[in-house]
């Protein structure tokens, strides 16, 4: 492990160079949007048959209309010249976010705008496993068959609510916008401030279906506690990898910079108030963290740490011992 942690070391040091615009880098590019395989999406109206509830809420959200209304807005337009896109419905980078696509005639259509499958899994291999009962009326299965059941449809690559860190990391691989060329030189937004809570919270909340329909709850408390500690460290560890894999000190590599500054801060109060032991790790892995593109391979660790903390976090915390964070949650009028 010592000698892996060694040769990265060194490695990334002769990539990297020292210049202040890493143009040598040979670090692989950050993958785009959750990287599902187009070829297992069954699209949402395999999900909506069943999932009524949820479909309701899906249909007006921001989510579904963005591969309509995006490409048809002028600033939409504007991003496509720039990148030399000239018909972004058909084009993959511009689905990798705003759409959730299929494969057909060997080319990846966009299936509806970002749907079920973008945030829950690419279908294919559980979409009938998951709610099937083992084959039995709903009620009859065993403790032992219901385990079974839900291990074997994340093991087909269902992402489930309880999945609380890679449904974090989901949304950020589209939200932190991993796309240097895209904002540097397409004048995409680099995203805006995340907050798993107030994010999740609002006009995508869909925590209807176990209810029937009667009621859309807000999580749980304990809940809150963890989607905000979770999403921040989910959020911290991949603008970490973008300015650790940054190419030039461009609107990407300052934007990314300047929301992992604000971040601290926030983690840095996160800590203090909890002394949870994975916030003061992924606390100490950054607090004297300097963001120069001089200083990427120590960026590209701190992430590692920071990745180590996440999975901690999520493995061990159920939102009890983060009471602490009560008084960070953002109130119900700031959901989005
Ligand atoms: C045949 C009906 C059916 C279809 C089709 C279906 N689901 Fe489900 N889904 C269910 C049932 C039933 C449950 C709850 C199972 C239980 O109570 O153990 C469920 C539960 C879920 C959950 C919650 C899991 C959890 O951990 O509590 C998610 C998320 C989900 N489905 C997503 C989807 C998505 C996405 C699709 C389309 C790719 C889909 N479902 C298609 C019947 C269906
Ligand atoms: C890595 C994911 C990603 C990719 C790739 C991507 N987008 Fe976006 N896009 C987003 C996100 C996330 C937002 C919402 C940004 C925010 O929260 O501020 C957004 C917002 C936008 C907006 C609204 C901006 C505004 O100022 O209101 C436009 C227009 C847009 N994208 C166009 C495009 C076009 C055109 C492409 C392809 C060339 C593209 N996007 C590719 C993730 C992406
Ligand atoms: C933007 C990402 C996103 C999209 C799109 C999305 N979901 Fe979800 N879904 C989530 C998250 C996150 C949760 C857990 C929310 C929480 O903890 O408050 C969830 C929860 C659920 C649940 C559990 C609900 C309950 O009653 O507890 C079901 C079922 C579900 N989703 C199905 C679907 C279906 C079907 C679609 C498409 C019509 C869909 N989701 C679209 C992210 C998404
Ligand atoms: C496949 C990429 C993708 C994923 C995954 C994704 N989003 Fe989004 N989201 C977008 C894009 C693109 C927009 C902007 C759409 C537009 O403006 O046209 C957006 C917009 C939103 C908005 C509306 C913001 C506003 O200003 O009104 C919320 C809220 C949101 N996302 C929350 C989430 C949450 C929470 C998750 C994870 C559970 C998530 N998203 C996962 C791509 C994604």
């Amino acid at each position: 492990m010592i000698q892996q942690l060694t040769l990265l070391f060194l490695t990334t040091m002769i990539i990297i160079g020292v210049g202040q615009d890493a143009q040598d880098s040979q670090v692989a590019p950050l993958p785009v949007g959750p990287g599902f395989d187009p070829k297992a999406i069954v699209g949402a109206s395999e999900c909506t048959e069943c999932h009524t509830h949820s479909a309701a809420i899906w249909e007006k959200s921001v989510h579904h209309g963005t591969i309509t209304d995006m490409p048809r807005s002028e600033k939409g337009r504007e991003i496509a010249k720039k990148m030399g896109i000239r018909r972004i419905k058909s084009e993959s980078l511009c689905l990798d976010c705003h759409s959730t696509s299929h494969w057909e005639d060997e080319k990846l259509k966009p299936s509806s705008g970002v749907s079920c499958e973008s945030c829950h899994g690419a279908g294919m291999g559980w979409v009938k496993l998951h709610g099937e009962f083992s084959g039995k009326e709903e009620g009859q299965e065993t403790a032992d068959e219901i385990a079974r059941r839900w291990r074997a449809s994340e093991a087909a690559g269902m992402l489930r609510p309880t999945m609380i860190a890679d449904i974090a990391r989901n949304c950020v691989s589209c939200h932190v916008v991993p796309h240097e060329e895209l904002v540097n030189v397409g004048g995409h937004p680099a995203g805006s401030d995340f907050e798993l809570v107030a994010w999740s919270q609002g006009n995508i909340r869909h925590n209807n279906f176990y209810t029937k329909g009667k009621e859309n709850k807000v999580a749980s408390i304990e809940r809150q506690r963890l989607l905000f500690a979770v999403g921040m460290l989910a959020e911290m560890e991949l603008l970490l990898k973008a300015v650790g894999t940054a190419e030039k000190m461009g609107d990407y590599a300052k934007a990314n910079a300047r929301r992992f500054a604000a971040l601290r801060k926030k983690l840095a109060a996160a800590a203090k108030a909890t002394s949870q032991p994975d916030l003061i790790k992924a606390l100490e892995a950054v607090a004297s963290l300097k963001l120069s593109l001089k200083n990427q391979e120590a960026i590209l660790a701190a992430s590692e740490s920071i990745t180590a903390s996440l999975d901690g976090l999520a493995a061990t915390s159920n939102g009890s011992d983060l009471k602490g964070i009560d008084s960070m949650l953002p109130e119900e009028a700031d959901y989005k």
